[in-house]
């Protein structure tokens, strides 16, 4: 058996996963903002699922956000959180006894696609999650491009407007400050007011409640704040995916994280976009775009796996 926690900004999961790479039982939990208080969150999921286990568990996987030293343990930086040189690693070995083997959050959610995903039998894969940030991570010939300081791919921080919004790690116009769920539902809470007839209104009741979810419905039926909020969100969306395809060339290119719950109304504008804008659009091989087949269970899969591969 094993046993994977996927860290982010909103929620702590965690599963234990079978050796064909599946998810047997699953836990969550709101994120805690504190490192001590982030600790205590993971060794308690761990406790609850070694009780259930049915084998022996002989690590801990564990896919944080931020740039990673997985051979200290460490969470070197994660701007989301405020996190500086947390040895989450040790943390978690003290509470637990069991090892911990670590990698951005990202780049285990791209390995957990690449093992039992979209991205299977495929040479090269790309995966960006929108979530609260935007993580990358790419499965090129088999292996986890890590980079030198396992940051994944930190493309949440590819800047796509030049002196835009602000963004945590300090720059402006970071691809996450215009298409991770947290902008999305930004933008969205910050042209409410103005649209006091917009159907967003009565699916969420209350602002404070607005979700991605409540964004898209209301985008479907047409309604002139969400089909505003949606569409700029979709432009930008397309400017970042089709830069990085012109990086990678990808086999496949798959969309993760809370907001690929929309599917392909984020997907078919995109594959458009795409065609206009990939700059192999002529040649017989194209990037396949595609949704992240594990959802939220990508990211806990493979942290799981991260000692197995
Ligand atoms: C962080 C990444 C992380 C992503 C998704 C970004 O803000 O910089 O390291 O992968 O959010 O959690």
């Amino acid at each position: 058996m094993y046993l994977g926690i996927d860290l982010g900004g909103i929620n702590v999961a965690a599963g234990l996963v079978s050796e064909a790479g599946k998810i047997v039982s699953h836990r969550s939990v709101p994120t805690p903002r504190t490192p001590e208080g982030v600790a205590d969150a993971i060794a308690d999921h761990v406790k609850t699922l070694l009780n259930e286990a049915d084998g022996t568990v002989t690590y801990i996987g564990l896919g944080s956000p931020g740039t990673i030293e997985p051979d200290r343990g460490m969470v070197e930086y994660w701007s989301n959180l405020d996190f500086h040189h947390v040895p989450l690693g040790a943390m978690i070995e003290e509470r637990t006894g069991l090892p911990v083997r670590m990698e951005n959050d990202a780049g285990c959610a791209a390995l957990g696609e690449y093992i039992a995903g979209a991205g299977k039998g495929s040479s090269s894969m790309v995966v960006i999650t929108l979530g609260t940030g935007i993580g990358g991570g790419a499965v090129l010939n088999g292996k986890l491009y890590t980079g030198m300081n396992h940051a994944g791919l930190e493309v949440g921080h590819l800047v796509i407007e030049h002196n835009g919004r602000p963004c945590t790690c300090g720059r402006k116009g970071c691809f996450e400050t215009y298409c991770s769920a947290t902008a999305l539902i930004r933008e969205a809470f910050r042209v409410m007011d103005w649209a006091p007839e917009s159907l967003l209104w009565a699916l969420a009741g209350d602002k404070e409640k607005v979700n991605g979810k409540m964004i898209f419905e209301a985008y479907k039926q047409g309604d002139d704040l969400a089909v505003g909020v949606v569409r700029e969100f979709l432009e930008y969306l397309g400017d970042g995916v089709a830069s990085l395809v012109n990086i990678f060339q990808p086999e496949i290119f798959a969309i993760g994280g809370g907001l690929a719950g929309a599917g392909e109304t984020i997907l078919a504008p995109v594959r458009e976009i795409l065609d206009r804008e990939d700059y192999a659009r002529g040649s017989s091989r194209r990037t396949r775009l595609v949704k992240a087949r594990l959802g939220n269970d990508a990211g806990i899969i493979g942290a799981a796996m991260l000692g197995a591969v």
